[in-house]
């Protein structure tokens, strides 16, 4: 199933992580596709608050992976910006959180479509004119939210 929204601005694009988080269990991946600055990082800020966590979310750059510990579940946030290969992505550790107890977040999955499973929710955000985004949510299995 496809969901399509348009945001008009950062805190709307949150505000529709937020909402999405309650869909969400421990062991989904949730890959995000667009450029810079489209407003990846915005939508996980916005989950991890949906999440019941009161902490500024900022992108995992330099640290490739972030991690939270929400109320009920772990959260894995990664920025694949800087990997090109199946040996550099083994080697954050990103085989190891697929264990089932981390809900997944994946920036820049363009640069790791081999590793981007079936079972995976994509979240794909594209700049319009402006503060416009126009966000597609695809997923394997019916989610509501
Ligand atoms: N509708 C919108 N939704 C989200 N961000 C928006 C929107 N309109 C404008 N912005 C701005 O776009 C930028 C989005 O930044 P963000 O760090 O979330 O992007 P990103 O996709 O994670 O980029 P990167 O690939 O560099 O990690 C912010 O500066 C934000 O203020
Ligand atoms: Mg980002």
């Amino acid at each position: 199933m496809e969901i399509n929204i348009t945001t008009f601005s950062q805190g709307e694009t949150e505000e529709l992580g937020t909402r999405f988080s309650s869909v969400l269990v421990p062991g989904d991946v949730v890959a995000m596709f667009g450029d810079l600055g489209a407003g990846k990082t915005a939508f996980v800020r916005g989950v991890i608050r949906g999440f019941g966590l009161d902490t500024y979310v900022s992108s995992p750059t330099f640290s490739i992976v972030n991690e939270y510990s929400c109320p009920d579940c772990r959260v894995a946030h990664f920025d694949m910006y800087r990997i090109g290969s199946e040996e550099e992505l083994y080697g954050t550790g990103f085989y190891d959180y697929l264990d089932g107890n981390s809900v997944i977040f994946i920036e820049w999955s363009e640069n790791i479509p081999f590793a981007i499973d079936e079972e995976a929710i994509r979240v794909s955000i594209e700049k319009g004119e402006g503060d416009i985004r126009n966000i597609r949510i695809e997923s394997p299995r019916e989610i509501r939210f």
